[in-house]
């Protein structure tokens, strides 16, 4: 983990309150494992704590790394008016990724996404995409004027969409898309929103490797402060830290 002076390369809106952040700094090389966070300082005085977003894709060579974000409140609006140039402070890399070192050439993975959660699994799917392990991507938004990255996705394996209001793809939700597949995964790894985690988290309980992606309020990002702690099941006097432990969990591993 290293905290850096970020500069930022470019920012583009990919569709409405979400955008597109390219950074430079030395802190891209230790980006070896898909699926970690940067923590990021806000440059306002009244807003102490650092904002946590996933880690979208990395470039080593370029020296440059991507997040893709979606304006919530004060934090994230501010990020959205820095231009090329301006600089973020910036901690990172932070967390524990998924891992896709079980996985062997040949094997099939689907990668399931809803959102605002979709950004890190671009990464995570180049890199299977590497290893020659087949990739199916799942993902799913509100409605049309909010998907990105379709073309992206496209370019890396089979992509099937699903929207709220059925604008584009399947109407309705990640799960809806999943029951209508018929083939068995080697693994499965996601991140969105609670209920999309737990749908694959039932569906999928017959396959060994599933890993998830969690979300939770986070202040330091490093394991010092405990606001992100979840319980482990089967033992309520223990527990793990998002930010530390995970974001990324296999299923069954926590409480959520
Ligand atoms: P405010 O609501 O004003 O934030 C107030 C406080 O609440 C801040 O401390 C903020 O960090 C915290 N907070 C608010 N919403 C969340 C949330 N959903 N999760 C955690 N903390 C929150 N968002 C993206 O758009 N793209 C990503 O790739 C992404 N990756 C994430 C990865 C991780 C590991 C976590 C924990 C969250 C991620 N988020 C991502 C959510 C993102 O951190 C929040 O949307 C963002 O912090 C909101 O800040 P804000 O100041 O705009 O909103
Ligand atoms: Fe401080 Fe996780 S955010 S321990």
């Amino acid at each position: 983990m290293k905290q850096e002076m970020m500069t930022i390369v470019r920012q583009q809106e990919l569709a409405p309150r979400i955008y597109e952040l390219v950074l430079a700094g030395e802190l891209v090389q230790q980006m070896k494992m898909p699926g970690q966070f940067l923590h990021i300082r806000v440059p306002r005085n009244d807003l102490l704590l650092r904002r946590p977003i996933s880690i979208n894709q990395y470039d080593q060579d370029a020296g440059t790394c991507t997040i893709i974000y979606r304006v919530e409140g004060d934090g994230t609006k501010f990020f959205a008016e820095l231009s090329a140039g301006d600089q973020l402070d910036v901690m990172g890399p932070l967390g524990h990724g998924f891992e896709i070192d079980q996985l062997n050439a040949g094997d099939t993975a689907f990668i399931v996404g809803g959102g605002i959660g979709v950004p890190p699994l671009y990464q995570l799917s180049k890199e299977l995409n590497e290893k020659g392990i087949k990739v199916i991507h799942f993902l799913g938004f509100g409605t049309q004027e909010v998907v990105y990255y379709a073309d992206e996705f496209q370019a890396l394996g089979e992509t099937r969409f699903s929207t709220d209001d059925g604008t584009f793809g399947l109407q309705g939700n990640v799960g809806n898309l999943l029951l209508a597949e018929s083939i068995q995964p080697d693994a499965v790894f996601a991140c969105g929103n609670n209920g999309l985690l737990k749908t694959v988290e039932q569906l999928y309980n017959q396959v060994e490797n599933v890993q998830l992606s969690l979300e939770s309020r986070m202040a330091c990002g490093m394991g010092a402060c405990y606001a992100c702690v979840c319980h482990v099941p089967e033992d309520e006097n223990k527990s793990v830290k998002v930010c530390e432990d995970g974001p990324v969990f296999q299923a069954g591993e926590v409480i959520f």
